[in-house]
This record gives C-alpha cells, structure tokens and sequence, in this order.
C-alpha cells in the first residue's frame, strides 16, 4: 500500500470516531520536521535540554551504567536518530575510551540520516558508522542475529506518544530482539507539575499551535482536504495525576470538511474537538507497569539537574 493510501485511510478512520482522532505520527512532513526543531529551541519546551545536560553532564555515568562489552565490542544502535546532538555526547566519551563499537542510527528518513552521518563524520572521524534506513523492527530483526551485543538507545520521549498499552507492546517486541545482557536506554520525559508541562505544549509564540495545525494543512495538500485551518483551535491538557499532555484541534463552529481523495465529508460541532496527540510523562511506577510482560528490568536511571526528564537502563534479563 502507498503511503498516500494509508494516510488516507487512516485519516477516514480517526474522522469516523467518535470522539475523532488524528495519528500523531503524521505530525511529520518536512514543514511539520522544520517546526519540531523550532519546538525543541523555544524556551517552554525543557525535554530536549533536559536530555540533553544529562548526555553532556553525565555520559561517563552512562556509560558505566550500560556497561558494554569491552571484550566482544558492541552495536549501538539508535531508533529514530534526528540530529544527534545528544548522542554525540555519548560518542565522544566512548570513542575517548576506547569502546570497539558500531554506531548504528535508524531512521524512516534519508534525508534526516544524510545530514546525522554528515555531522558524525565531521565531528567524530574515528566513528564506525553504519546508518540503516527503515523500519525499525524490520532492521532489527536483521540484526538479531549479529554475535555482538547490543545497546539501544530510543531517546526524547518519543514513547511518549503510545498510549500505554502500545508502549508496553513495543517493549515487548523490543525485548523479543534482544538476547540477555544487551541493554536500552529509554528517554523519558517525569511526571511533575501542570506549571512546568502544560506551557511546553502550549506556548505564547503559537508553535506548538502551528505544529498541530499543520496535520491539518498536510490533509489539505495530501489527500485534497478542505480545512479551514481559521477554524480550528490548538487546545491542550494535563494534570498531574494523570501524567498525560493532550493535544486537540477544536472546531471553532459548525461545519463541513470534504477530503477528496478518499471521497468523504466530515460534519464539526462547535466545540467539537478532534484529538491529535498524547504526551505520556513516566515514573518508576508507569514505567514498571509497562515493563510487566517483557523480560526487560530497570537497571537505573538518570536524570537532569531539576528532575524533569530520564533516562532509563534497561537490561535484557
Ligand atoms: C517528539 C513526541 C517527544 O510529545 O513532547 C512536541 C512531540 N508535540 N510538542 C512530545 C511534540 C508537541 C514530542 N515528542
């Protein structure tokens, strides 16, 4: 099936709920990458640097805490790189100590791994790159039969957008690949206060709010939807009981939107709400939770200076 054609079923599927949704992951397109970048920059949105200080603070700390293979030498592999520039921090401390490794980034796009294998190569000439373009458990089923352990990294919060049922799931088929002794490192934004989450997906300078939008521009380009875009609204939630960000677009009034290319028209209320995305924040008690049916174990974590954000070891018992 063309990706046109499942974008667009997928598109009459979540129109055809109720309440209606949108898959998160077709946030993406080029405008949609360019906007994400300008997200990570703006100051509400804490996760990357977060991540980020942890990978320049502490990545001697990682590093003993993964505890690779000085002997056999080790893959590490990446899912969903971006721009590696928290990775490289890891890199470099490993390189200067002497770890036999590959370096191994995957990602669905080429373009996002041209521009990571550039930097590398720039920055880090000794690196043992091997970029793979793909999906994820289709490169790592090919590589499960390597001899060499593995250390994944699935970095960002990125798991953030599965509902817990489908985290749980991923982790399952993750651990499925790996052999005892390998390890994770999973990137996850905490659970804390409505006063620090809610903003970073709610910012004054409308980011966040053209991010959401542009889903809605991409049906119009894509598939010949009729959006318009004056009457949609960015909305968000959280509370910290639940550790949930949400994301909607709002239908402002009443109204009719027509997609041609899968031949359907979908009736808004006012008020009525079409849901975008979900932003899970992680404790050790979620995390646990999730990690229930797979032979995955918390090994131990890391964490930034104010307790925003993690990042988990995981080993494969
Ligand atoms: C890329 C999934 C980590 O959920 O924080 C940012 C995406 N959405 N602002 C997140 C996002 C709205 C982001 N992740």
């Amino acid at each position: 099936m063309t990706d046109l054609k499942q974008f667009g079923e997928d598109v009459r599927e979540g129109l055809s709920q109720s309440p209606k949704t949108l898959p998160s992951k077709y946030f993406y397109d080029q405008r949609g990458d360019e906007l994400f970048v300008e997200i990570m920059h703006m100051p509400e949105y804490y996760l990357t640097r977060s991540e980020y200080e942890i990978f320049r603070n502490h990545s001697a700390d990682l590093i003993e805490a993964l505890n690779p293979d000085r002997q056999l030498g080790f893959d590490l592999i990446e899912l969903g790189a971006g721009d590696g520039s928290k990775t490289i921090e890891l890199l470099r401390e490993l390189l200067r100590q002497k770890y036999d490794f590959d370096y191994i980034p995957i990602d669905i796009s080429t373009n996002t791994l041209n521009v990571l294998s550039k930097r590398m190569k720039d920055e880090l000439p000794d690196l043992n790159l091997n970029a793979k373009e793909g999906d994820y458990f289709r490169i790592l089923e090919d590589l499960r039969n390597g001899n060499r352990p593995k250390v994944l990294l699935f970095l960002g919060s990125n798991i953030g957008n599965m509902t817990d049922d489908r985290a749980a799931g991923f982790l399952k088929r993750v651990s499925d690949v790996l052999h005892t002794g390998d390890t994770l490192l999973l990137g996850v934004d905490l659970i804390k206060s409505r006063n620090i989450v809610f903003p970073a997906y709610n910012d004054p300078a409308g980011l966040t709010r053209a991010f959401n939008l542009n889903l809605l521009s991409r049906i119009n380009r894509e598939l010949g939807g009729n959006f318009d875009l004056d009457s949609f609204e960015h909305r968000s939630e959280y509370t910290e009981e639940e550790g949930i960000a949400k994301s909607f677009l709002m239908s402002t009034c009443n109204q009719a939107v027509t997609i041609s290319s899968i031949a359907k028209t979908f009736h808004f209320g006012e008020g009525e709400r079409i849901h975008t995305e979900i932003s899970r924040k992680y404790n050790d008690e979620v995390l646990n939770r999730i990690l229930k049916d797979t032979a995955l174990k918390v090994k131990g974590k890391l964490t930034d200076q104010e307790g925003y954000f993690a990042d988990y070891i995981l080993e494969r018992v």
